[in-house]
């Protein structure tokens, strides 16, 4: 059976019952309309294999960058959803248009960044998401799904919601602005182009925030990992002025429906950060991240990932909701 090792970048040694690579949407279709059902993965940067998967696994790999220039100096950038999100970042840079430079080095595929509407340092896909293609999985059929009808929340969209397993997104379309506008909301971010002699290029913010983010952050090709595992929770009012009285120093930020705290402090106090347990466990820089330290099994690491959020519920009351999209945990 052939294992999909390197097809997540947690590095779990699953096996599956076949795998096809899809560069076509015409080979996505023929593949679907026999088994509509099938595992498909992008770059495989938000997964845990938890078992091995007893049916075919897609691997999306449709490819392709067009541009559009528009009205007002904006730009119109459609990605097939096989490309790797990055090498759209690092376009995007090279041609000086302005808008996902923030969301450099973030592992995994076009078709992947709106299902969880990727978001960091200040900016979210959502802010230049224009469109997308996605192919119903029952009736094969393509479907436009605009901004609106995405449904973009915290990390979430409605393929993750009302029509989780329904389609597989197939193109990615962005609007940029060819007119210079950096984000550095992300205080680190402000205080690295403090320090430039020059105004900072698009091109500087992109390797400021590279260098941040792989400072904190273990690279999948070292550290088997997935990014963050868990979503920042968001608590009412209430909870927080209780905790804030026991926690002086409980870092926050103001959320939509409340106060939103970033759960990799919440770990770290429960004792998690950098714990090694097994061949798994929460990185010593950034515990909101699960490790592969190598041989760990997806079910080791899922056990490790209920045991962080059984204790952070048993001493904040807090529940951590899963950010990375589990795979055969039943
Ligand atoms: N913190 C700790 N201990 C830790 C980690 C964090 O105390 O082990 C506290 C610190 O107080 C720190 C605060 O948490 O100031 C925030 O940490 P950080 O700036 O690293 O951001 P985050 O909220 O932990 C989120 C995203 C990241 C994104 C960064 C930067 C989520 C779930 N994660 O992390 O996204 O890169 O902000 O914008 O929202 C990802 O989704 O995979 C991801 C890496």
């Amino acid at each position: 059976m052939p294992s999909l090792k390197s097809y997540n970048t947690f590095g779990v040694s699953s096996v599956c019952s076949e795998i096809i690579e899809c560069t076509s949407v015409d080979s996505l279709r023929q593949v679907l309309r026999s088994n509509p059902h099938a595992c498909v993965i992008g770059g495989g940067s938000n997964i845990l294999l938890v078992n091995d998967i007893d049916q075919t696994v897609v691997i999306n790999k449709l490819s392709g960058i067009e541009v559009k220039h528009l009205a007002n100096d904006r730009v119109l950038v459609k990605a097939g959803a096989g490309v790797v999100w990055d090498d759209l970042v690092n376009f995007c840079v090279s041609k000086s248009y302005y808008g996902i430079e923030n969301l450099t080095a973030i592992p995994g595929s076009v078709g992947a960044a709106p299902m969880q509407n990727i978001g960091a340092y200040g900016v979210e896909l959502k802010d230049v998401f224009l469109d997308l293609k996605a192919m119903h999985r029952n009736t094969q059929e393509i479907h436009i799904f605009n901004n609106e009808d995405c449904q973009f929340g915290y990390r979430s969209s409605i393929f993750k919601n009302a029509e989780k397993d329904q389609y597989v997104i197939t193109e990615v379309s962005i609007t940029l602005s060819r007119i210079k506008r950096l984000n550095t909301s992300y205080a680190p971010v402000q205080i690295a182009v403090d320090h430039l002699t020059e105004d900072a290029s698009i091109e500087d913010i992109r390797n400021i925030i590279r260098d941040i983010r792989w400072s904190k952050l273990p690279r999948p090709s070292n550290l088997g990992n997935a990014g963050s595992f868990f979503k920042n929770p968001v608590i009412s009012d209430s909870q927080f002025t209780v905790l804030k009285n026991k926690y002086p120093n409980i870092p926050s930020y103001p959320a939509q429906n409340g106060i939103k705290i970033p759960a990799g402090w919440l770990i770290e106090q429960a004792g998690w950060k950098g714990k090694r347990v097994g061949e798994t466990g929460c990185h010593e820089k950034q515990s909101l991240v699960i490790v592969n330290y190598g041989e760990a099994t997806g079910r080791e690491i899922f056990n490790h990932a209920i045991n962080v959020q059984s204790s952070v519920k048993s001493i904040f009351n807090i529940y951590l909701d899963m950010e990375v999209n589990i795979v055969g945990a039943m």
